[in-house]
Protein backbone atom coordinates (compact mmCIF):
# COMPACT_ATOMS: atom_id res chain seq x y z
CA UNK A 1 0.00 0.00 0.00
CA UNK A 2 2.33 2.45 1.34
CA UNK A 3 2.19 6.08 2.29
CA UNK A 4 -0.43 8.72 1.08
CA UNK A 5 -1.13 12.20 1.86
CA UNK A 6 -3.80 12.86 4.26
CA UNK A 7 -4.06 16.86 4.15
CA UNK A 8 -1.67 19.40 3.84
CA UNK A 9 -1.56 23.27 5.84
CA UNK A 10 -0.23 26.03 4.19
CA UNK A 11 0.20 28.72 6.61
CA UNK A 12 1.57 32.20 4.75
CA UNK A 13 3.07 30.10 2.86
CA UNK A 14 3.20 31.93 -0.87
CA UNK A 15 -0.46 33.49 -1.69
CA UNK A 16 -2.04 31.45 1.28
CA UNK A 17 -2.36 32.91 4.43
CA UNK A 18 -3.90 29.56 5.90
CA UNK A 19 -5.43 26.70 3.91
CA UNK A 20 -5.94 23.08 4.68
CA UNK A 21 -6.56 21.11 2.03
CA UNK A 22 -7.62 17.41 2.47
CA UNK A 23 -6.66 14.42 0.22
CA UNK A 24 -8.52 11.91 1.13
CA UNK A 25 -9.98 10.50 -2.18
CA UNK A 26 -7.31 8.62 -4.67
CA UNK A 27 -7.68 11.24 -6.94
CA UNK A 28 -8.26 15.19 -5.80
CA UNK A 29 -8.71 17.37 -8.48
CA UNK A 30 -7.89 21.47 -7.31
CA UNK A 31 -9.55 23.86 -9.83
CA UNK A 32 -9.88 27.70 -10.08
CA UNK A 33 -9.00 30.40 -11.65
CA UNK A 34 -5.19 31.58 -12.94
CA UNK A 35 -3.83 32.59 -9.87
CA UNK A 36 -6.11 31.21 -7.10
CA UNK A 37 -3.07 28.92 -5.38
CA UNK A 38 -3.06 25.67 -7.33
CA UNK A 39 0.75 25.74 -8.53
CA UNK A 40 1.71 26.41 -5.31
CA UNK A 41 -0.32 24.05 -3.93
CA UNK A 42 1.27 21.58 -5.76
CA UNK A 43 4.84 23.23 -5.21
CA UNK A 44 4.21 22.69 -1.38
CA UNK A 45 3.61 19.28 -2.32
CA UNK A 46 6.63 18.74 -3.88
CA UNK A 47 8.81 19.82 -1.86
CA UNK A 48 7.36 18.36 1.53
CA UNK A 49 8.07 14.98 -0.50
CA UNK A 50 11.21 15.74 -2.55
CA UNK A 51 12.57 18.37 -0.63
CA UNK A 52 12.78 20.43 -3.83
CA UNK A 53 10.66 22.64 -5.68
CA UNK A 54 10.51 22.96 -9.34
CA UNK A 55 10.52 26.53 -9.51
CA UNK A 56 13.80 26.50 -7.11
CA UNK A 57 13.09 29.54 -4.88
CA UNK A 58 14.37 31.22 -2.40
CA UNK A 59 12.98 31.01 0.80
CA UNK A 60 11.84 34.29 0.94
CA UNK A 61 9.60 33.90 -2.29
CA UNK A 62 7.61 30.69 -0.04
CA UNK A 63 6.75 33.34 2.32
CA UNK A 64 3.68 35.31 1.73
CA UNK A 65 4.32 38.90 0.90
CA UNK A 66 3.69 40.84 3.98
CA UNK A 67 4.47 37.94 6.76
CA UNK A 68 7.65 37.70 8.02
CA UNK A 69 7.89 33.33 8.10
CA UNK A 70 5.76 30.46 6.48
CA UNK A 71 4.78 26.89 7.17
CA UNK A 72 3.72 24.15 4.97
CA UNK A 73 2.85 20.92 6.67
CA UNK A 74 2.10 17.54 5.39
CA UNK A 75 0.51 14.44 6.95
CA UNK A 76 1.46 11.04 5.52
CA UNK A 77 0.01 7.97 6.53
CA UNK A 78 -0.32 4.38 5.64
CA UNK A 79 0.85 0.70 6.20
CA UNK A 80 0.05 1.88 10.24
CA UNK A 81 2.37 4.86 9.90
CA UNK A 82 1.57 8.55 10.44
CA UNK A 83 4.30 10.84 9.09
CA UNK A 84 4.50 14.44 9.67
CA UNK A 85 6.22 16.40 7.09
CA UNK A 86 6.91 19.82 8.18
CA UNK A 87 8.94 23.04 6.26
CA UNK A 88 9.29 26.46 7.81
CA UNK A 89 10.23 29.04 5.63
CA UNK A 90 11.45 32.73 6.27
CA UNK A 91 13.78 34.97 4.49
CA UNK A 92 17.14 33.38 3.81
CA UNK A 93 15.97 30.01 5.94
CA UNK A 94 14.19 26.69 5.12
CA UNK A 95 13.98 23.99 7.34
CA UNK A 96 12.49 21.03 7.04
CA UNK A 97 11.24 18.42 10.14
CA UNK A 98 10.26 14.74 10.16
CA UNK A 99 8.16 14.30 12.81
CA UNK A 100 9.06 17.29 14.74
CA UNK A 101 12.52 16.11 14.02
CA UNK A 102 14.84 18.67 11.80
CA UNK A 103 16.42 17.13 8.86
CA UNK A 104 18.23 18.16 6.02
CA UNK A 105 16.41 18.72 2.78
CA UNK A 106 18.41 16.17 1.09
CA UNK A 107 17.04 13.63 3.61
CA UNK A 108 13.21 14.52 2.77
CA UNK A 109 12.87 12.00 0.00
CA UNK A 110 12.43 8.82 0.94
CA UNK A 111 9.47 9.33 3.06
CA UNK A 112 7.01 9.46 0.08
CA UNK A 113 8.07 9.78 -3.48
CA UNK A 114 6.59 12.21 -6.15
CA UNK A 115 6.47 12.57 -9.35
CA UNK A 116 5.61 15.95 -10.82
CA UNK A 117 4.36 16.82 -14.67
CA UNK A 118 3.85 20.54 -15.56
CA UNK A 119 3.44 21.56 -19.04
CA UNK A 120 7.05 22.66 -18.93
CA UNK A 121 8.14 19.39 -19.28
CA UNK A 122 6.31 19.00 -22.61
CA UNK A 123 9.09 20.97 -23.91
CA UNK A 124 11.73 18.35 -22.66
CA UNK A 125 12.55 16.29 -25.97
CA UNK A 126 13.53 19.88 -27.70
CA UNK A 127 15.34 21.59 -25.43
CA UNK A 128 18.58 21.37 -24.16
CA UNK A 129 20.34 18.35 -22.63
CA UNK A 130 20.03 19.68 -19.26
CA UNK A 131 16.45 19.65 -19.08
CA UNK A 132 16.84 15.81 -19.71
CA UNK A 133 19.68 15.38 -17.24
CA UNK A 134 17.86 16.96 -14.58
CA UNK A 135 14.58 14.90 -15.30
CA UNK A 136 16.94 11.75 -14.72
CA UNK A 137 18.59 13.42 -11.57
CA UNK A 138 15.60 14.81 -9.94
CA UNK A 139 14.22 10.90 -10.02
CA UNK A 140 17.49 9.37 -8.68
CA UNK A 141 17.50 11.58 -5.68
CA UNK A 142 14.57 10.65 -4.64
CA UNK A 143 14.91 7.07 -5.70
CA UNK A 144 17.91 6.08 -4.90
CA UNK A 145 19.47 6.75 -1.61
CA UNK A 146 22.73 8.66 -1.68
CA UNK A 147 22.27 9.80 -5.50
CA UNK A 148 21.74 13.00 -4.00
CA UNK A 149 24.94 13.51 -1.92
CA UNK A 150 27.23 12.08 -5.16
CA UNK A 151 25.11 14.58 -7.31
CA UNK A 152 26.21 17.77 -5.26
CA UNK A 153 29.74 16.31 -4.55
CA UNK A 154 30.29 16.10 -8.18
CA UNK A 155 28.48 19.62 -9.12
CA UNK A 156 30.38 21.13 -6.26
CA UNK A 157 34.30 19.55 -7.65
CA UNK A 158 33.12 20.90 -11.24
CA UNK A 159 32.23 24.17 -10.33
CA UNK A 160 36.01 24.39 -8.45
CA UNK A 161 37.52 23.13 -11.48
CA UNK A 162 35.98 25.51 -13.69
CA UNK A 163 36.63 28.56 -11.18
CA UNK A 164 40.35 27.14 -11.11
CA UNK A 165 40.72 27.35 -15.20
CA UNK A 166 38.65 30.88 -14.96
CA UNK A 167 42.44 32.30 -13.36
CA UNK A 168 44.68 33.67 -15.62
CA UNK A 169 47.50 31.14 -15.49
CA UNK A 170 46.32 28.16 -13.66
CA UNK A 171 48.45 26.16 -11.69
CA UNK A 172 48.61 22.93 -13.24
CA UNK A 173 49.40 20.60 -10.27
CA UNK A 174 46.21 22.00 -8.76
CA UNK A 175 44.51 21.15 -12.20
CA UNK A 176 45.92 17.52 -11.98
CA UNK A 177 44.14 17.17 -8.54
CA UNK A 178 40.67 18.73 -9.65
CA UNK A 179 41.06 16.21 -12.55
CA UNK A 180 41.27 13.01 -10.03
CA UNK A 181 38.64 14.39 -7.83
CA UNK A 182 36.16 15.49 -11.15
CA UNK A 183 36.86 12.01 -12.84
CA UNK A 184 36.37 9.39 -9.27
CA UNK A 185 33.41 11.64 -8.53
CA UNK A 186 32.23 11.71 -11.93
CA UNK A 187 32.63 8.10 -12.19
CA UNK A 188 30.64 7.23 -8.70
CA UNK A 189 27.96 9.62 -10.18
CA UNK A 190 27.67 7.74 -13.65
CA UNK A 191 27.48 4.56 -12.10
CA UNK A 192 25.03 5.32 -10.21
CA UNK A 193 22.84 7.40 -12.65
CA UNK A 194 23.64 4.59 -15.46
CA UNK A 195 22.07 2.27 -13.43
CA UNK A 196 19.00 3.75 -12.79
CA UNK A 197 18.68 4.72 -16.59
CA UNK A 198 18.72 0.99 -17.24
CA UNK A 199 15.69 0.62 -15.72
CA UNK A 200 13.89 3.49 -16.47
CA UNK A 201 14.48 2.77 -20.11
CA UNK A 202 12.57 -0.10 -20.63
CA UNK A 203 9.45 1.13 -18.94
CA UNK A 204 9.69 4.47 -21.07
CA UNK A 205 9.89 1.99 -24.20
CA UNK A 206 6.92 0.14 -22.86
CA UNK A 207 4.67 2.92 -21.95
CA UNK A 208 5.32 5.03 -25.00
CA UNK A 209 4.37 1.52 -27.29
CA UNK A 210 0.75 1.67 -25.24
CA UNK A 211 0.36 5.33 -26.27
CA UNK A 212 1.17 5.22 -29.54
CA UNK A 213 0.06 2.13 -30.81
CA UNK A 214 2.87 0.44 -32.08
CA UNK A 215 5.35 2.60 -32.98
CA UNK A 216 8.79 1.55 -31.29
CA UNK A 217 10.36 4.17 -29.14
CA UNK A 218 14.28 3.44 -28.03
CA UNK A 219 16.03 5.73 -25.52
CA UNK A 220 19.76 5.60 -24.50
CA UNK A 221 22.29 7.08 -22.62
CA UNK A 222 24.18 9.37 -24.23
CA UNK A 223 27.59 8.74 -21.88
CA UNK A 224 30.01 11.59 -22.97
CA UNK A 225 32.64 8.65 -22.60
CA UNK A 226 30.91 7.08 -25.61
CA UNK A 227 29.13 3.94 -26.29
CA UNK A 228 29.52 1.07 -24.30
CA UNK A 229 30.29 2.72 -20.76
CA UNK A 230 27.22 1.21 -18.94
CA UNK A 231 28.98 -2.02 -18.92
CA UNK A 232 32.12 -0.46 -17.34
CA UNK A 233 32.19 -0.79 -13.21
CA UNK A 234 33.13 2.38 -11.22
CA UNK A 235 37.11 1.28 -11.25
CA UNK A 236 36.89 1.42 -15.21
CA UNK A 237 35.23 4.71 -15.62
CA UNK A 238 36.94 6.49 -13.15
CA UNK A 239 40.23 5.52 -15.28
CA UNK A 240 38.13 6.36 -18.84
CA UNK A 241 36.87 10.14 -17.24
CA UNK A 242 40.44 10.61 -16.51
CA UNK A 243 41.61 9.80 -19.88
CA UNK A 244 38.85 12.36 -21.52
CA UNK A 245 39.68 15.00 -19.07
CA UNK A 246 43.85 14.93 -20.10
CA UNK A 247 42.85 14.46 -23.48
CA UNK A 248 40.31 17.30 -23.28
CA UNK A 249 42.47 19.93 -20.92
CA UNK A 250 44.01 21.46 -23.45
CA UNK A 251 40.32 22.64 -25.02
CA UNK A 252 39.26 22.80 -20.89
CA UNK A 253 41.93 25.53 -20.63
CA UNK A 254 41.29 27.69 -23.58
CA UNK A 255 37.55 27.53 -22.94
CA UNK A 256 37.79 28.26 -19.23
CA UNK A 257 35.43 25.23 -18.24
CA UNK A 258 35.09 21.44 -18.12
CA UNK A 259 34.01 20.42 -21.44
CA UNK A 260 33.63 16.22 -20.28
CA UNK A 261 31.97 14.04 -17.61
CA UNK A 262 28.42 13.22 -16.58
CA UNK A 263 27.14 16.66 -16.38
CA UNK A 264 26.99 16.92 -20.06
CA UNK A 265 25.33 13.52 -20.86
CA UNK A 266 21.88 13.45 -22.53
CA UNK A 267 19.16 11.41 -22.27
CA UNK A 268 18.45 10.13 -26.34
CA UNK A 269 14.95 9.60 -27.85
CA UNK A 270 14.19 7.80 -31.07
CA UNK A 271 11.22 6.90 -32.50
CA UNK A 272 11.60 4.02 -35.23
CA UNK A 273 15.43 4.71 -35.15
CA UNK A 274 15.00 8.25 -35.77
CA UNK A 275 16.07 10.98 -33.50
CA UNK A 276 13.32 12.57 -32.01
CA UNK A 277 14.85 15.73 -30.98
CA UNK A 278 15.10 16.22 -34.84
CA UNK A 279 12.36 14.54 -36.15
CA UNK A 280 9.70 14.33 -33.83
CA UNK A 281 5.79 16.01 -34.33
CA UNK A 282 4.69 17.71 -31.52
CA UNK A 283 2.43 14.93 -30.45
CA UNK A 284 5.19 12.58 -30.32
CA UNK A 285 7.44 14.71 -28.22
CA UNK A 286 4.22 14.74 -25.71
CA UNK A 287 4.10 11.17 -25.86
CA UNK A 288 7.79 10.68 -25.78
CA UNK A 289 7.17 12.93 -22.52
CA UNK A 290 4.14 11.46 -21.07
CA UNK A 291 5.75 7.37 -21.10
CA UNK A 292 8.91 8.84 -19.16
CA UNK A 293 6.46 10.29 -16.12
CA UNK A 294 4.49 7.25 -16.40
CA UNK A 295 7.80 5.22 -16.43
CA UNK A 296 8.80 7.16 -13.28
CA UNK A 297 5.67 6.27 -11.89
CA UNK A 298 6.07 2.32 -12.16
CA UNK A 299 9.50 2.26 -11.71
CA UNK A 300 9.10 4.28 -8.01
CA UNK A 301 6.85 1.40 -7.34
CA UNK A 302 9.44 -1.19 -8.25
CA UNK A 303 12.01 0.66 -6.24
CA UNK A 304 9.51 1.79 -2.87
CA UNK A 305 7.02 -1.18 -2.80
CA UNK A 306 4.29 1.86 -3.35
CA UNK A 307 3.37 3.80 -5.92
CA UNK A 308 4.22 8.08 -5.36
CA UNK A 309 2.41 10.56 -5.64
CA UNK A 310 1.39 11.93 -8.86
CA UNK A 311 0.93 15.69 -9.00
CA UNK A 312 -0.38 16.93 -12.90
CA UNK A 313 0.14 20.92 -12.74
CA UNK A 314 -2.61 21.85 -15.53
CA UNK A 315 -1.32 19.29 -17.83
CA UNK A 316 -4.38 17.62 -18.71
CA UNK A 317 -5.50 20.20 -21.07
CA UNK A 318 -2.95 20.07 -22.68
CA UNK A 319 -3.18 16.54 -23.69
CA UNK A 320 -5.44 15.71 -26.36
CA UNK A 321 -8.64 13.34 -25.68
CA UNK A 322 -6.37 9.73 -26.39
CA UNK A 323 -3.53 10.52 -24.22
CA UNK A 324 -5.05 11.65 -21.55
CA UNK A 325 -6.80 8.59 -21.72
CA UNK A 326 -3.96 6.13 -21.73
CA UNK A 327 -2.81 8.14 -18.86
CA UNK A 328 -5.41 8.04 -16.76
CA UNK A 329 -6.02 4.27 -17.82
CA UNK A 330 -2.75 3.32 -16.65
CA UNK A 331 -2.20 5.19 -13.98
CA UNK A 332 -5.08 6.36 -11.73
CA UNK A 333 -6.20 3.64 -10.61
CA UNK A 334 -3.99 3.18 -7.74
CA UNK A 335 -1.99 6.02 -7.80
CA UNK A 336 -2.98 9.07 -5.33
CA UNK A 337 -2.98 11.97 -7.75
CA UNK A 338 -3.46 15.34 -7.03
CA UNK A 339 -4.45 17.49 -10.63
CA UNK A 340 -4.85 21.23 -10.90
CA UNK A 341 -6.94 22.78 -13.74
CA UNK A 342 -8.95 25.95 -14.42
CA UNK A 343 -11.79 23.92 -15.80
CA UNK A 344 -13.40 20.48 -14.92
CA UNK A 345 -14.64 20.29 -18.86
CA UNK A 346 -11.39 18.46 -19.79
CA UNK A 347 -11.75 15.69 -17.43
CA UNK A 348 -14.31 12.47 -18.10
CA UNK A 349 -17.45 12.57 -15.80
CA UNK A 350 -16.33 9.55 -14.21
CA UNK A 351 -12.81 10.91 -13.12
CA UNK A 352 -15.11 14.27 -11.62
CA UNK A 353 -17.46 11.84 -10.25
CA UNK A 354 -15.03 9.71 -8.20
CA UNK A 355 -12.58 12.54 -7.50
CA UNK A 356 -12.13 14.90 -4.36
CA UNK A 357 -13.00 18.36 -6.55
CA UNK A 358 -11.09 21.20 -4.03
CA UNK A 359 -12.88 24.99 -5.12
CA UNK A 360 -10.33 27.53 -4.93
CA UNK A 361 -11.32 30.68 -5.28
N1 LIG B 1 5.46 34.76 -1.56
C1 LIG B 1 4.29 35.09 -2.10
N2 LIG B 1 3.46 35.94 -1.46
C2 LIG B 1 2.26 36.27 -1.99
N3 LIG B 1 1.82 35.83 -3.16
C3 LIG B 1 2.60 34.99 -3.84
C4 LIG B 1 3.87 34.57 -3.35
N4 LIG B 1 4.43 33.73 -4.24
C5 LIG B 1 3.55 33.63 -5.26
N5 LIG B 1 2.46 34.37 -5.03
C6 LIG B 1 1.27 34.54 -5.88
O1 LIG B 1 0.46 33.41 -5.80
C7 LIG B 1 -0.46 33.50 -6.87
C8 LIG B 1 -0.93 32.13 -7.26
O2 LIG B 1 0.10 31.42 -7.90
P1 LIG B 1 -0.12 29.96 -8.50
O3 LIG B 1 1.03 29.73 -9.40
O4 LIG B 1 -0.35 28.98 -7.44
O5 LIG B 1 -1.47 30.15 -9.34
P2 LIG B 1 -2.36 29.05 -10.06
O6 LIG B 1 -3.65 28.91 -9.30
O7 LIG B 1 -1.57 27.84 -10.30
O8 LIG B 1 -2.68 29.81 -11.44
P3 LIG B 1 -2.64 29.27 -12.95
O9 LIG B 1 -3.99 28.67 -13.22
O10 LIG B 1 -2.47 30.55 -13.72
O11 LIG B 1 -1.52 28.35 -13.12
C9 LIG B 1 0.25 34.29 -7.97
O12 LIG B 1 -0.49 35.44 -8.25
C10 LIG B 1 1.57 34.66 -7.35
O13 LIG B 1 1.99 35.95 -7.67
MG1 LIG C 1 -0.66 27.05 -11.99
Amino acid sequence: MGLRVAYLELDDFRNASSRRVGLSGQTTVLVGPNASGKTNTVEALQLLTAGRSFRHPTPSQLVREGAVRGRAQARLEGDGRVIDVRVDVAPGKKAFFRNGKRLPASDVAGSLMSVLFTPDDLALVKRGASGRRDELDDFGRQAAPGYSRLLTAYQRTVEQRNRLLKEDSPDLGLLDAWDASVAAGGAALLSSRMRLFSRLAPKVEESYASISGGERLTCSYGCSLGEGAESLGRDELARRLADALAEARPQDLRRRQTTVGPHRDDVVFSIDGRDARAFASQGQQRSVVLALKMAEVLLAEEVVGARPLLLLDDVMSELDARRRDAFVGMLLPGTQTVITTTNLGYFSEELVGSAEVVSYA
